[in-house]
């Protein structure tokens, strides 16, 4: 495996080499992560990850500065992958100056669930994004894939690839989850041992409120506000816990016609987690 920090070496290096098959990354590695590189080697000529922890899609109160770092250990796992390449720039790298152009994506979108309660998230996300893509896929064509986990973020990548036609597929990588559901996440390691084993509550909210959405007559506002309430008492800070239409994220006009997704966000101590459920 090759490792390159600037736009230069990526394209120099990936030049000639055929499609690319791409999975953008903040680093702090794990299975989920892994499982997508394997998942991408599949797709295409030449295995590309990037590592680069965007400045632009937290807040200022957000964990930017203490977000993992772990570059020497992603590396060794990238390669034992099969990983060809790694992209690892450095914030000059990519921002050599301020980034005064940014995407702003469609309201409807990504100013509902995470882009509510992370405001500028999904700006920052498909900034980074479309520069990542653009550096990784200027001399062919080919595929990125992205995390079920953060699914508004791939629906959200996906409207922008397809808006402004990208030469690059979209593919979807399955969530990976530890023995007892918890979905695998870099935030996980921030939990401490006894919020580690409470963890999974969050998953096991979406399961029961999924569950409730499917019987007949279901009421979803007081099924949500339900949950909300359980996880309340569990001692979770829950900022959203919701289903909706997986077509557009909207609250599902007829719940029994199915394609559904729950979805929720909620903060145990200061380890803020996302999960989701197609159902
Ligand atoms: O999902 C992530 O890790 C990040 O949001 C991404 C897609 C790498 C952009 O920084």
């Amino acid at each position: 495996m090759q490792t390159v920090h600037t736009i230069a070496d990526l394209r120099a290096l990936l030049s000639g080499r055929g499609r690319p098959a791409f999975v953008p990354t903040m680093g702090n590695l794990h299975e989920g992560h892994l499982g997508l590189v394997r998942q991408a080697r599949a797709l295409g000529d030449v295995t590309v990850a990037s590592i680069f922890v965007n400045r632009l899609q937290f807040l200022p109160h957000e964990d930017f500065d203490s977000y993992p770092r772990t570059l020497q250990r992603d590396a060794d796992l990238l390669r034992g992958e099969g990983c060809d390449v790694l992209f690892a720039p450095r914030e000059a790298d990519l921002y050599p100056e301020p980034q005064t152009f940014t995407v702003q994506p469609d309201p409807r979108l990504a100013d509902m669930l995470e882009g509510h309660f992370r405001p500028g998230f999904f700006t920052g996300v498909c900034t980074v994004v479309l520069k990542l893509l653009s550096c990784v896929f200027a001399g062919s064509p080919g595929v990125a894939v992205f995390g079920a986990k953060d699914y508004q973020q791939l629906m959200v990548v996906r409207a922008m690839a397809r808006q402004f036609a990208l030469p690059v597929q979209i593919a979807c990588g399955q969530t990976c989850r530890a023995a007892d559901g918890l979905a695998l996440s870099s935030r996980n390691g921030y939990l401490s041992e006894a919020e580690r084993a409470q963890a999974v509550q969050l998953f096991a909210a979406l399961r029961s409120l999924a569950q409730g959405a499917l019987a007949p007559g279901a009421d979803l506002p007081a099924l949500e506000q339900h949950a909300l309430a359980a996880l309340r008492a569990q001692g979770w800070q829950p900022d959203y816990l919701t289903v909706r239409q997986r077509s557009d994220l909207q609250a599902p006009r007829n719940p029994q016609a199915g394609q559904l997704v729950a979805l929720g966000a909620a903060r145990l101590g200061n380890t803020r987690l996302i999960d989701n459920l197609e159902f």
